[in-house]
């Protein structure tokens, strides 16, 4: 057979075509397990940088351990699910929030009134992770996540142990456009966050972010965040999300509870 019949140039073209698959699916498969640990990693990063506790070139899983007391709490009640529930869906190991929000078990429907971080479902239990200093709980990491204008947000913000004031807050993945919503990754952003306050002194639930800046005269500027500019759509969907994850549906019952206990002691 010639060279250049079509016959061979075909089987030439199969045969990269088979060689090229094969390479390039057990090199998907191959690198799953690499993928998901870096997935792993990228979280407990997010995790440590909300906590304040990241620090370049330092190994993550041993700060976090150092660090770190994590656990699920059930959100209605507030109370921690103890290992003993865990499952294949339900475990702090590999706590996922989107296996949990899609779970028949531990995930359930939002009415659409009450549906403000436009998520439709939500995990009934969620991750709580405590900064522990010398045997003592200085900050909570709670996860939180809700959509944006063309994406769902997801990240963490971080609580003093006074329940109440905000010390870190941090997206990890999202999809809003760079330079616009995606200035929610601005670190001069974030900063706007710290020192916050989540609910009044009656417990009603304050912090918003707002359209355009904050007047830093007024009484209410320590629950208000500026919204960023040229992104308000964005800006609206983060207020909604840390609205409904600090309000009822969300941790609220744990933090009531917790504030309930720090007072009888
Ligand atoms: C290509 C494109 C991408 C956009 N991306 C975002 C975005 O990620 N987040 C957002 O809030 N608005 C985005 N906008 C702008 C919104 O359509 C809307 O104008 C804006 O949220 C209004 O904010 P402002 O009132 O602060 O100007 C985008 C607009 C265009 C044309």
């Amino acid at each position: 057979m010639s060279n250049d019949s079509i016959k061979k140039t075909l089987q030439v073209a199969l045969g990269v075509c088979f060689v090229a698959s094969i390479l390039v699916s057990s090199a998907a498969v191959g690198l799953k397990p690499l993928q998901e640990e870096n997935k792993k990693l990228d979280l407990l990063k997010n995790i440590l940088i909300a906590g304040d506790l990241y620090k370049e070139g330092e190994d993550l899983n041993k700060t976090f351990k150092e660090n770190i007391s994590p656990e699920i709490i059930d959100l209605a009640t507030g109370d921690v699910i103890p290992k003993s529930e865990y499952d294949d869906e339900l475990n702090i190991d590999k706590f996922n929030v989107q296996v949990l929000q899609s779970s028949s078990k531990w995930g359930e429907d939002i009415p659409a009134d009450k549906d403000i971080a436009g998520i439709k479902r939500q995990p009934k239990a969620m991750a709580v992770y405590r900064v522990m200093k010398d045997g003592k709980v200085e900050k909570y990491i709670l996860p939180i996540f809700g959509k944006g204008l063309w994406s769902t947000l997801y990240g963490f913000i971080a609580l003093d142990k006074d329940l109440n004031t905000v010390k870190g807050f941090t997206f990890y993945q999202h999809g809003e456009t760079p330079g616009l919503g995606g200035e929610v990754d601005n670190p001069k952003w974030k900063h706007l966050w710290i020192n916050k306050k989540i609910y009044d002194e009656n417990g009603k639930l304050r912090i918003e972010v707002i359209k355009g800046v904050v007047d830093a005269s007024s009484p209410d500027a320590k629950y208000k965040v500026d919204g960023l500019s040229g992104a308000t759509l964005t800006t609206r969907g983060v207020s909604h999300l840390v609205r409904f994850w600090l309000g009822e549906q969300g941790y609220k019952p744990f933090i009531d509870k917790l504030k309930g206990e720090n007072k009888n002691v």
